[in-house]
């Protein structure tokens, strides 16, 4: 089959289109033929091996993962003897950033505890934009902010791949949403449901001091400090995304910041977990939260796809198409 791979750490041009042995699946996997495959920001990481840290799962001199990409949406081809849930023919969708990676190819194995159906009112191609985004923005507001109807949440950085959906979940969970982001999206924030929506480039935030009882910061360049001073009382700061630096900072720093106060600011990671990808297909098909897709690339503009990806601007999310 055909696979987009990565052999060594580097930028898009390191990645290549390579023959390479179906997967055979085990007992308790399934063969799926991939339809189309989304990709995320995990991606590059892989891709680039950066931050350093991360090499200590990826691999600390090369990729362990030779076959990237996390998302899919496609169709099981065979199932192993253990399989329960599943049969070939059903068109199923998954995150495959805990099972191995290995979207981007024609086939790949994937244990059944990590798959869904389908939303059966979205296309393979829509399909493949939901898992890994949705997943990060609906846990990330229920778990970490543990969001409550009539609540003021700002998500900062609300315009890209786990934004799009954050509004809509947040929205979905009856919050009253502010969306940070440039000023060429904020016409489609407030399309996707934002109440109010501010622009980064322009957004004097000392305005909104003691303004907001959580902040999701999704692609969030403030300092932890500037935060902390747009929360409420006892609001929540969770960071989702940005640079390592401030990762590092929301996590080290969170808990000294907060000391004496009843504001919590910390970090948020992804888990995956099936039953909340079937939460997110009930939500789909009752049209609360819809992907939003900015490009849809074929596959062999893999490397074109990566790299509008690393320039950080996409609105809602990147694809590839594995099948015309
Ligand atoms: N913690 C977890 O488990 C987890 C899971 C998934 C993703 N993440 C992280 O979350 C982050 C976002 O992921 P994503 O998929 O949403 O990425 P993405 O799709 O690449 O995000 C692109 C968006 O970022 C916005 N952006 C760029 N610079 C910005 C700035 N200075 N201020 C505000 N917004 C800015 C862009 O808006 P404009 O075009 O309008 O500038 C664009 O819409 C990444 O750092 C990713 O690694 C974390």
């Amino acid at each position: 089959m055909k696979a987009i791979t990565t052999r060594s750490y580097g930028s898009p041009s390191v990645l290549k289109a390579e023959e390479v042995p179906d997967p055979v699946p085990k007992g308790d996997e399934l063969l799926i033929k991939v339809h189309a495959a989304s990709l995320n920001q995990a991606n590059l990481v892989l891709l680039k091996g950066k931050p350093f840290l991360a090499r200590f799962a990826y691999g600390v001199f090369k990729p362990k993962h030779i076959i990237t990409g996390s998302d899919i949406s496609g169709v099981v081809k065979a199932a192993g003897k253990q399989v329960k849930h599943f049969k070939p023919g059903d068109e199923v969708y998954a995150d495959l950033s805990n099972y191995g990676f290995g979207s981007l190819a024609e086939y790949v194995a994937v244990p059944e505890k990590a798959l869904a159906l389908k939303p059966t009112n979205l296309s393979h191609l829509q399909a493949s934009a939901v898992p890994l985004a949705s997943l990060t923005a609906l846990q990330a507001l229920r778990d970490a902010v543990r969001v409550q109807p009539g609540q003021r949440i700002m998500i900062y950085g609300s315009s890209g791949g786990v934004g799009t959906f954050a509004v809509q979940v947040a929205k979905a969970f009856g919050a009253t949403v502010t969306a940070v982001c440039s000023k060429k999206h904020m016409e489609n924030m407030k399309l996707l449901g934002a109440d109010y929506v501010l622009d980064y480039g322009k957004i004097d935030l000392t305005k909104y001091y003691g303004s907001f009882d959580a902040i999701l910061a999704i692609n969030g360049y403030q300092h932890l400090a500037t935060y902390k001073k747009l929360l409420t009382e006892n609001g929540v700061y969770v960071m989702v995304g940005g640079s390592a630096s401030q990762m590092f900072e929301a996590m080290l720093l969170g808990p000294i910041f907060t000391l004496g106060s009843g504001k919590k600011l910390g970090n948020f990671l992804k888990k995956h977990n099936t039953d909340d990808l079937v939460e997110l297909t009930n939500l789909i098909e009752a049209d609360k939260i819809r992907p939003l897709i900015d490009r849809v690339y074929p596959f062999q503009e893999f490397k074109e796809a990566f790299t509008y990806l690393d320039q950080h601007h996409a609105y809602g999310k990147v694809i590839i198409t594995i099948q015309n």
